[in-house]
């Protein structure tokens, strides 16, 4: 088949996304496709030089969200429609956070009638908002960290949010953006006097924060492929918390696959993870970030639904550990499109056209 793989694109997750592009894009070669390489920063001129501080490889701290602003969501708009006028049998979306983990370029997709990877529009929307997600977990007993939200507009450390914090779950409290990834923007605070630059940090990524109850314990993540569970991983990162850098350099974190559980601790990890997903009507493939507090108690954080897909990634080091290689996991995945693309009710023709923007 011809596949297009559309990577980078114009969120704070740009670097890791081309990183996972280009691995999904050699192992769909490896597996017998032909590949069209999508840089979605570049928009329908396919020429485009990037600017140099849109930089092209994984660096020890994100692009700042103004780094990215010049390249805003139009550019994606363009490259999705581009590629749609293209002939290609389906779209491998490796793109990591907004836009293209949210939804919207599924819906372009879906409207274009082509079939796309992962979790269709309304699953990807529900798991990009964490406030959301934590609303549908608690609905579906799926237990989740305690935690209340805040608009960014709310002056930090004010008496009010640590007398709430306090009367709540006490310190130490996770402060998070409602719709980031790659713990951009995340904190721990510990004492009240950090919530202040905990605030300013959270609040030049998302307008809405999130305040979690901090989970001392172990950190595990489940994969999913299809409805699937694959085996349970921890992950040991250097600096307690999984931030930016010990996801993303090697060497900063090490991981155990299956995670050194009892079988029932396991299991119980692998149901919630499945749940999880289906709780968001996620599908395809992804993975469920849970932390497993020292009773063994597992909290549920937050569903990815495009995961990183790096050769040192999490997805493919659980597939690996079940025996399936990297080429047949992304086949596998873009099997999964194609086998809900038919099962759709509106197909019709791809949408084909000359149409250009101006
Ligand atoms: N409630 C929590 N308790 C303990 N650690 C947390 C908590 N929430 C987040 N973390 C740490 O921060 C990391 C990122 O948080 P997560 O909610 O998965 O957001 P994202 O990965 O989208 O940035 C987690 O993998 C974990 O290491
Ligand atoms: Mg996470």
């Amino acid at each position: 088949m011809r596949i297009a793989v559309l990577m980078g694109g114009t969120s704070t997750e740009r670097d890791v996304s081309l990183a996972s592009g280009r691995a999904v894009a050699r192992w769909l070669q490896k597996a017998g496709h032909q590949v069209i390489e999508i840089d979605a920063a570049f928009g329908a001129n396919r020429q485009d030089n990037i600017s140099p501080h849109v930089r092209g490889s994984i660096q020890r701290r994100p692009p700042k969200p103004d780094e990215l602003s010049a390249y805003g969501h139009r550019r994606v708009f363009e490259s999705v429609h581009d590629l749609i006028t293209r002939k290609i049998d389906a779209v491998f979306i490796a793109l990591h956070g907004v836009p293209g983990e949210d939804g919207t370029v599924q819906g372009m997709l879906e409207l274009a009638g082509l079939p796309y990877t992962g979790s269709g529009v309304l699953g990807s929307t529900l798991a990009m908002d964490k406030i959301i997600s934590k609303k549908l977990f608690e609905k579906d007993g799926i237990q989740t960290p305690a935690w209340f939200s805040l608009t960014a507009d709310v002056g930090a450390g004010h008496q009010e949010i640590q007398s709430r914090i306090e009367s709540t779950f006490g310190f130490p409290v996770v402060v998070k953006p409602n719709n980031q990834g790659s713990t951009v923007g995340l904190s721990i605070v510990h004492q009240p006097s950090d919530l202040e630059a905990a605030f300013r940090e959270v609040r030049s990524y998302s307008e809405e924060i999130l305040l979690e109850q901090y989970i001392a314990g172990r950190e595990l993540t489940v994969s999913l492929l299809g409805k699937e569970a694959l085996p349970v991983i921890e992950i040991h990162p250097e600096h307690g918390v999984y931030d930016y850098e010990c996801k993303y350099t090697k060497g900063k974190s090490t991981y155990t696959v299956p995670a050194e559980l009892s079988e029932k601790v396991l299991l119980q990890i692998q149901k919630m993870g499945v749940k999880a997903f289906e709780s968001l009507k996620c599908d395809g493939f992804g993975r469920v970030d849970i932390r497993l507090d020292e009773n063994n108690e597992p909290f549920c954080l937050e569903v990815n639904t495009i995961p990183g897909m790096t050769e040192t990634s999490l997805v493919p080091k659980a597939a690996m550990a079940q025996g399936i290689s990297p080429p047949d996991l992304v086949d596998e995945i873009l099997r999964l499109a194609l086998e809900r693309h038919n099962l759709g009710s509106d197909q019709g023709e791809p949408w084909h056209s000359d149409y250009s923007i101006h």
